[in-house]
């Protein structure tokens, strides 16, 4: 019986010695901006099948990993649906094609993996005879079964355009048992669950484009999919995947902690499975880099990981337990995947804090929902409006899913298309809130410039002046122009450096360069005139303030040491969310799940400016990505790069693809000081920083102030943290001196009020009034009278604030007849106010101090009734 990491590497093996190269599985998040995650082993390659890019080899075999959640309700309900799972896949680029791709298949299942010819069943698509003369003839593969489909089975696309084409799918009978008689075949109604699909060979000779037609594409290739969790089901024996060993030791460790037992009914193997399913996903994709939040991959994650803690709910478990169970995950699939164990912390940590979140606001959630369905249901609708769910979602960061889920399993309907309706309502508000920048026609304008005069030649890596020819003026406003040169030494705002400024000097001309932005590489610079009018044609000196474009420079190679040094503290997993690179100050936004501690950013300081003075010469070079990729340039993701990028190496520090502009050695920084960090979404920090000219201005300030300060302490800056010390003593000391002050007034108060006090009864009776004390002061009193009286009733108030606060206690021996509670509670409802407590002592407040002199009067009858 082969276990799940035998079948990955007898498959690997089998292939290589096919003269397949084994590749690495890829991340789940592909370097693919069509895709949020990888969903299929092929993912990694679309662009050899393309034709876009040379393929490195001609034959590759992978283990991927891959995240669907199309059917993400399914999971835990079947034996087969997943989030996570792995495709093992053998790829041909324009190498072989259909016949051998079909044999060595056969060969696999047949010989390697030893399932039985005669429960193997093929379909091929419906017009492919050619697929199953292969079958019939290489293989000797009965014909009857082999069943053609059409193409919602037997044509595989990664999505609605690009590399597709008809496949053949091998299955596994699983016998009657599952469905249907000794005469079924494949499609029979009722077989669902009885031919399990482990394979599916997709011959990928077509490109679908944009309009729906196809067109061949320039190679015939192959891509196979095989999905590594069915296939052990069939050699392990298995009535589903989770009960094999990939998955199984995980269902178990989330039964144990959750005190259930697998099959100990229906509802609890759903829950188990689900779990079992989400945490081996969630660990996959916090492992890759993802953290939770409300959009994109970051919310699949947090959507998976909410649904597995709502079904602990359901198992009755309440304590965080995800994060226990990513132990168990990487245990199980670190040896296929050995980055788990490298990461396993930070993915505990992650997992916690997000489990830790959603718990809190889950019970208040579920008790939402089911409050609404209540509702529905009281007053005979059925159906949930998408008012409710997106309110759910938008004030309590609910997901939509869940409540969909928890209204399906109580018979009530949800519509997707109203909560849609909804989300999109308020983004059009967003958006309309913002400005619009975009000039009416810059478009086809940019589109009529381009065709006539294609891009603008950037020089300013090199020069800080130049001279160049005026092609195009247009105006902006009064005086204000925008002007486009065939080339310039400025730098457009772009992978967030801002543009440059500087003047414009012609014959009879000056202009000073306000901005400078790009589009379609085209250049725009807004001037403002000075002297005179600029005339197209004619030649300009265009020169580039050349102070502001250093202190810009030393901000953004101050970052990339910034980025580095923050992976070095923080992690690996510190991924760039965005920057702002200006010549006073630079911003850096990076992935993080935490508040950085002091500690921390200063430790991050002190290597960059260990680093600045190493005095290191930054090198700029050009490579292919691949050559990038070797060197392993850092990438930020979604950042589309041309085939040639631009590397900006600090040679044993950093290496970052960047297209900007930087210092030539970064000695020159001479100082980066960080000025702020804080948090701007969930798990994305900001720091904020500053380097040289602007930094010696920041700390300039800084001293300043402490001067101030030293003055107003009437000492120098030098003993001004003395000085402070010195006064904060004082203050303790007058604080104490304060304190006990008011320790001997509550006693001589109480004193007083104890000479005050009534005999009703043999009980000792005080109700007093007072103006401006604090609850604690009248505790104090009334903890000193019990001390000294053992049958006493001391009710007492205060007026403070326009508030009433009352405070009532009881001797222990008393509280049979009298209740501290009750008499506050009264006090408190003539006055508007509410509360209560306990029998020998309690508080309240009221509003309506008028009628509290009749009040009080009130409770000193009832006193005199009752006791
Ligand atoms: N790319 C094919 C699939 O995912 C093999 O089924």
């Amino acid at each position: 019986m082969l276990t799940g990491n035998e079948i990955r590497e007898k498959f690997i093996e089998f292939f290589m010695q096919k003269q397949h190269k084994h590749f690495e599985s890829a991340s789940l998040i592909p370097d693919d901006p069509t895709l949020l995650l990888t969903v299929a082993g092929m993912v990694p390659f679309k662009p050899y099948f393309l034709g876009q890019k040379e393929a490195p080899c001609p034959r590759v075999t992978t283990y991927q990993k891959c995240i669907r959640t199309n059917d993400l309700e399914n999971v835990g309900r079947t034996a087969r649906h997943h989030t996570f799972f792995e495709m093992l896949g053998n790829f041909s680029f324009g190498d072989y094609f259909k016949e051998e791709s079909i044999m060595w298949s056969w060969e696999f299942v047949t010989e390697v993996l030893k399932i039985e010819k005669d429960r193997l069943w093929v379909t091929v698509f419906t017009t492919d005879d050619e697929a199953e003369r292969i079958w019939i003839e290489k293989c000797n593969f009965p014909k009857e079964r082999i069943v053609r489909m059409g193409e919602s089975e037997n044509w595989w696309s990664a999505g609605p355009t690009g590399s597709c084409g008809p496949c053949s799918e091998i299955h596994v009978d699983l016998g009657v048992e599952f469905g249907g008689d000794e005469n079924s075949k494949i499609g029979d109604e009722g077989t669902d669950n009885r031919y399990l699909e482990i394979w599916n060979l997709v011959f990928t000779e077509w490109n679908r484009k944009e309009d729906g037609t196809l067109e061949p594409l320039p190679k015939k290739n192959i891509d196979t999919g095989a999905g590594v969790e069915r296939i052990a089901s069939v050699v392990q024996k298995k009535r589903n995947n989770f009960e094999t060993d990939l998955l199984f030791p995980i269902l178990e460790e989330a039964a144990r902690i959750t005190g259930r037992k697998y099959n100990e009914n229906d509802n609890v193997n759903f829950s188990l499975k689900v779990i079992t399913d989400h945490a081996r996903a969630v660990t996959f994709l916090v492992n890759d880099g993802v953290i939770p939040s409300n959009e994109g991959r970051g919310y699949v994650l947090r959507r998976i990981l909410r649904r597995a803690v709502r079904h602990g709910r359901l198992l009755g478990y309440t304590d965080l337990f995800m994060y226990k169970i990513v132990d168990k995950v990487v245990e199980n699939f670190e040896k296929a995947y050995p980055e788990l164990r490298k990461n396993i912390e930070n993915i505990k940590k992650i997992v916690r804090i997000e489990e830790e979140k959603f718990s809190n606001t889950l019970d208040q959630g579920i008790q939402l929902v089911n409050q609404e369905i209540d509702n529905l249901l009281a007053s005979g609708k059925n159906k949930l409006d998408g008012e409710i769910s997106f309110k759910l979602y938008d004030t309590y960061g609910f997901p939509y899913e869940l409540t969909e889920e928890i209204a399906e399993e109580r018979g009530i309907l949800v519509e997707r298309t109203e909560f849609e309706a909804k989300m999109e309502e308020q983004k059009e508000k967003a958006r309309s809130a913002r400005e619009v920048v975009m000039e009416k026609g810059q478009d086809t304008f940019i589109e009529e410039f381009y065709d006539k005069y294609g891009v603008t030649k950037f020089t300013g890596y090199e020069k800080g002046q130049d001279k160049a020819k005026l092609l195009s003026i247009r105006e902006l406003s009064d005086n204000k122009y925008l002007l486009i040169f065939d080339k310039t030494p400025f730098y457009a705002e772009s992978g967030g450096q801002i543009g440059d400024t500087g003047k414009i000097l012609g014959e009879n001309f000056e202009a000073r360069v306000l901005d400078t932005q790009k589009q379609k590489d085209i250049f725009f610079h807004t001037v403002e005139y000075i002297k005179g009018k600029a005339v197209i044609e004619r030649e300009y000196d265009l020169i580039v303030d050349v102070l502001r474009r250093n202190d810009i420079s030393k901000n953004h190679t101050a970052t990339h040491l910034l980025h580095k040094a923050l992976r070095e503290v923080l992690g690996e997993h510190i991924q760039q969310a965005g920057s702002l690179v200006e010549n006073d100050k630079l911003r850096f936004d990076f992935s993080h799940y935490e508040a950085v501690t002091a500690e921390q950013l200063e430790k991050v300081e002190n290597i960059v400016n260990e680093k600045i003075r190493e005095a290191i010469t930054v090198g700029v070079s050009h490579h292919t990505m691949d050559e990038a990729k070797a060197m392993g340039a850092t990438m930020l993701f979604g950042d589309k790069y041309g085939d040639v990028v631009r590397v900006v190496d600090i040679p044993g520090f950093s290496t970052e693809l960047c297209g900007g502009v930087h210092v030539d050695n970064i000695g020159t920084i001479g100082m980066f000081k960080i000025i702020s960090e804080g948090g701007i979404a969930a798990g994305v920090r900001r720091i904020e920083a500053k380097t040289g000219y602007g930094a010696y201005l920041y700390e300039k300030e800084e001293a300043q102030k402490i001067e101030a300060i030293a003055k107003k302490l009437k000492t120098n800056a030098l003993d001004v943290v003395e000085k402070v010390d010195k006064l904060a003593e004082t203050m303790r000391e007058k604080e104490r001196e304060l304190e006990s002050l008011k320790q001997k007034l509550a006693n001589l108060e109480s004193k007083s009020a104890l000479m005050n006090m009534e005999n009703i009864n043999g009980a000792k009776v005080l109700l007093a009034k007072f103006t401006d004390k604090k609850a604690e002061d009248l505790r104090a009193m009334i903890d000193a009278i019990k001390d000294k009286e053992d049958r006493a009733v001391v009710v007492l108030a205060s007026t403070l604030d326009d508030k009433i606060i009352f405070v009532a206690g009881v001797s222990k021996n008393l509280t049979d007849k009298v209740k501290a509670g009750d008499l506050v509670k009264k006090l408190a409802e003539a006055t508007g106010g509410k509360g209560g407590g306990r029998p020998d002592f309690a508080q309240a407040g009221g509003k309506d101090i008028d009628k509290l002199v009749v009040a009080m009067k009130e409770v000193k009858d009832l006193l005199k009734e009752i006791l």
